[in-house]
């Protein structure tokens, strides 16, 4: 029997949560103030589960929030965090109308569809199609023909787009319908890429199956190496974060909205959220700088109230108060964090907030007592903070790390060489203009007189949301096996902590050293 862990002298330096922070309760600390200890493992890092049920009714495969924040999270990034099996919370900065169609993009992709394929028409040549793939530079020379309408007529296979006819008329050199194989949306509403696979083992030759409608309109198409790939994906660890009708879960913020006279507005409100849980919307975030406040309280209550069911997010707070506010208010899961945020200024503008780590301890014991999760928010800048978030929260909230995917709204930008995403804060001027100055408590036109708590920045592009998820996990999971930790709960209950001097934080990074690349 290994000695799996020496408790008399370990303990004297290495703490449980519940004798370490009350200990260090005269100091505010963060992520950096603190490292884990390791402890005896039998768990290997790929072996450690990270799922976890936030409430009943909302489980996530890895316990990633992607932040409900105008250059972070809309439908692109939503879809992207949910395949794999993470969320994401839909921003309100944009007219209600325009967060409904949001959630219902999400809600309604289905892996794999190419929604929009290139078509081409019966009146175009095949030198057309020639030159669009030399200046597309498309890697496929199959497409399907269609009348200005989007009527299918048939299919341009890729044996006839040769410079040898590109004097013919398409009419002249398409596949007939008639001879075409297609499959109804309906049939594939389901799981669409089992039907999709089925298809192409049953047409052998075939590599993309077209999906049309009742009326034969073409309505997107599969291709068998999408398929392909997306079925190996399915042997994968970390599958995604599905509804019980298999639809991708997706989440929604709102605020706490007040009429002109500055009453809450409950009618608007409920209205937008009975809206939002018709498109199929899994849980509402109702997002603002102060959670612990009577607006918000009231605005949970409202839903509570009319969604008995429905898992509910509050927040934001830092206080012990605070979650025991919002948990009796009928919140499921409640967001700690109050300037932590790499865009955040409400501790240099407001002097309010508290260092990350100490204010999930906090939140942590009252949330523990009131039997609601807790949603670690802002702050996290590599997967080590994470892992030492997890130690007290269900879940991280990201703004930053996300902000540069590709999958974050808004365009790239070059700026000496390298490229850039744009990323705010929602507390910024410009940001409480396009509408989140209630979050903040503010008009929505705010006067100059208005505090911004955000700034406005840039973020390095990062590439796809895959990638980076990948690179968080794998820490994540490392994180674990340190501390002998198979799940999400071990690891809760099994961590050790220790301060930090700023040398300890200095020997943490890379130094003495040129570095050549970087971790990442
Ligand atoms: P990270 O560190 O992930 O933080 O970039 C994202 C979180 O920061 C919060 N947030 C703000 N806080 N002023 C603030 O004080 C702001 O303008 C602001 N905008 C976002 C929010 O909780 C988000 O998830």
């Amino acid at each position: 029997m290994p000695a799996t862990r020496n408790t008399s002298f370990d303990d004297l330096f290495y703490q449980p949560a519940d004798r370490f922070f009350p200990a260090n309760s005269n100091i505010g600390l963060t992520f950096d103030d603190i490292t884990l200890a390791t402890l005896y493992s039998e768990i290997l890092p790929r072996d450690t589960q990270l799922d976890i049920a936030l409430t009943d009714g909302l489980q996530l495969n890895i316990p990633v929030i992607s932040s409900d924040m105008d250059t972070v999270t809309e439908s692109r990034m939503a879809i992207a965090m949910a395949l794999n099996g993470a969320l994401g919370l839909i921003h309100y900065n944009i007219p209600e109308r325009e967060q409904l169609s949001e959630v219902s993009r999400v809600k309604n992709h289905i892996h794999g569809l190419i929604q929009e394929p290139i078509k081409v028409s019966p009146e175009q040549f095949i030198g057309d199609v020639l030159a669009l793939i030399e200046q597309k530079k498309f890697g496929f020379s199959t497409f399907p023909v269609v009348d200005e309408r989007g009527k299918l007529l048939g299919l341009l296979s890729g044996h006839v787009v040769k410079p040898r006819y590109a004097k013919r008329k398409i009419a002249d050199a398409l596949t007939p319908r008639s001879q075409v194989h297609t499959i109804s949306q309906k049939e594939i509403s389901k799981d669409a890429i089992t039907r999709a696979d089925k298809f192409f083992n049953e047409h052998p030759g075939i590599h993309k199956m077209l999906v049309v409608d009742d009326k034969d309109y073409l309505r997107g198409l599969f291709t068998m190496s999408d398929v392909e790939r997306i079925t190996q994906e399915r042997n994968a660890q970390f599958k995604p974060a599905r509804d019980v009708h298999f639809r991708l879960v997706c989440g929604a913020a709102v605020s706490a909205t007040r009429n002109a006279f500055g009453e809450l507005d409950r009618e608007r409100i409920l209205n937008h959220v009975v809206a939002l849980v018709e498109r199929g919307v899994d849980v509402i975030a109702v997002s603002t700088a102060h959670g612990h406040s009577k607006g918000v309280g009231d605005t949970v209550k409202v839903l509570r109230d009319a969604f008995p069911k429905l898992p509910l997010i509050a927040g934001n707070v830092t206080s012990a108060a605070g979650v025991e506010y919002l948990a009796d208010c009928g919140a499921n899961a409640i967001k700690v964090g109050q300037g932590p945020g790499s865009i955040c200024t409400t501790r240099i503008v407001a002097g309010v907030g508290i260092p990350q780590i100490t204010a999930l301890y906090v939140c942590s014991v009252a949330a523990a007592k009131k039997k609601v999760s807790i949603l670690a928010d802002g702050g996290i800048t590599k997967s080590g903070d994470i892992v030492k978030a997890l130690t007290l929260a269900q879940a991280v909230i990201c703004g930053g790390i996300f902000a540069g995917c590709t999958e974050a709204p808004g365009d790239v930008m070059e700026i000496g060489g390298k490229l850039y995403k744009h990323y705010r804060g929602m507390g910024s001027l410009a940001a409480m203009k396009s509408g989140s100055a209630a979050r903040y408590g503010h008009e929505k036109n705010p006067a100059q007189k208005v505090a911004p708590e955000g700034v406005e920045a840039l973020k390095e592009a990062c590439g796809p949301v895959d990638r980076v998820l990948a690179q968080l996990i794998g820490g994540i999971q490392s994180g674990m096996g340190y501390l002998g930790a198979a799940n999400l709960a071990q690891l809760r209950d099994q961590a050790r902590y220790i301060r930090v001097s700023p040398a300890g934080m200095r020997e943490a990074a890379p130094h003495d050293v040129v570095e050549l690349k970087t971790g990442n």
